[in-house]
């Protein structure tokens, strides 16, 4: 892992982040020249993880607390395989997955912005992709001098991978439905922690995921229904 010197990061609205993990807010600035440090894997992860972050979830911070023991959850057992295999750094490799669930503008996509910022200064190495579904589906489209199959396996075999807006496309095809059952399938096989959105209503998951998603989600994470009114309409 490459040295990371100390800098500037007033802007991140870290504290709040490091103050849930226990930490003090100029943990993360301590200047050791050890790439193994917890410190520097903090500030390595959170430089790769906050370039996928869109600008305007760029300070979020979480407020459920489902994703903060989610969040200890994903700590712990990467500091338990870093013992038992004797390793310079923790890195999430196994753990649960979370379907945040809720109507349009309660802040689903903030809290999961937010949890992926907490994750990423916590000392323990995780890189995320993100995407949408629907930005998943345009980007797997067969097309002429396109590997999708490759552009796929970064979503499938990535360390933690944020789904937002599950189930939103209108009308599921053939082409989306196996696309999640493949994506969705192989994170359940190999217990890779997915974060997940949707605002589809639990009664209609089903119908809009298909059966074999909906088993596998089942058992592989927790739903978090989000309560609230739309905060966009509030804010305008
Ligand atoms: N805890 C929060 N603190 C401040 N702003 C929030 C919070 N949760 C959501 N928001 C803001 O409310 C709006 C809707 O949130 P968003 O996460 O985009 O909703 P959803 O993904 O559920 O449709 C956004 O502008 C977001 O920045
Ligand atoms: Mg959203």
């Amino acid at each position: 892992m490459q040295y990371i010197p100390p800098s500037n990061l007033r802007g991140a609205n870290l504290a709040p982040l490091l103050a849930a993990r226990g930490l003090d807010p100029d943990w993360i600035q301590l200047h050791d020249f050890d790439p193994h440090s917890p410190q520097n894997v903090a500030r390595y992860t959170y430089a790769h993880n906050a370039a996928k972050i869109p600008f305007h979830y760029r300070s979020a911070v979480p407020s459920l607390p489902q994703l903060r023991t989610w969040i200890d959850t994903l700590v712990t057992a990467a500091l338990e395989n870093q013992a038992e295999r004797g390793a310079p750094i923790a890195s999430v490799i196994h753990g649960p997955s979370l379907l945040l669930l809720g109507v349009t503008g309660v802040g689903k996509t903030y809290e999961a912005y937010g949890a992926m910022r907490e994750l990423s200064v916590s000392g323990v190495s995780g890189e995320w992709a993100v995407t949408t579904a629907a930005d998943l589906y345009a980007a797997l489209r067969p097309r002429h001098g396109v590997d999708s199959e490759a552009e796929f396996r970064k979503y499938r075999n990535a360390r933690l991978l944020l789904i937002d807006d599950l189930g939103a496309e209108r009308k599921p095809t053939e082409f989306t439905e196996e696309i999640n059952f493949r994506l969705i399938n192989h994170r359940y096989e190999h217990h890779l922690p997915t974060l997940m959105t949707s605002n589809v209503e639990p009664k209609d998951l089903a119908a809009r995921l298909g059966d074999r998603v909906i088993s596998r989600l089942a058992e592989m994470c927790e739903r978090i229904p989000m309560k609230g009114h739309d905060r966009r309409r509030n804010a305008a």
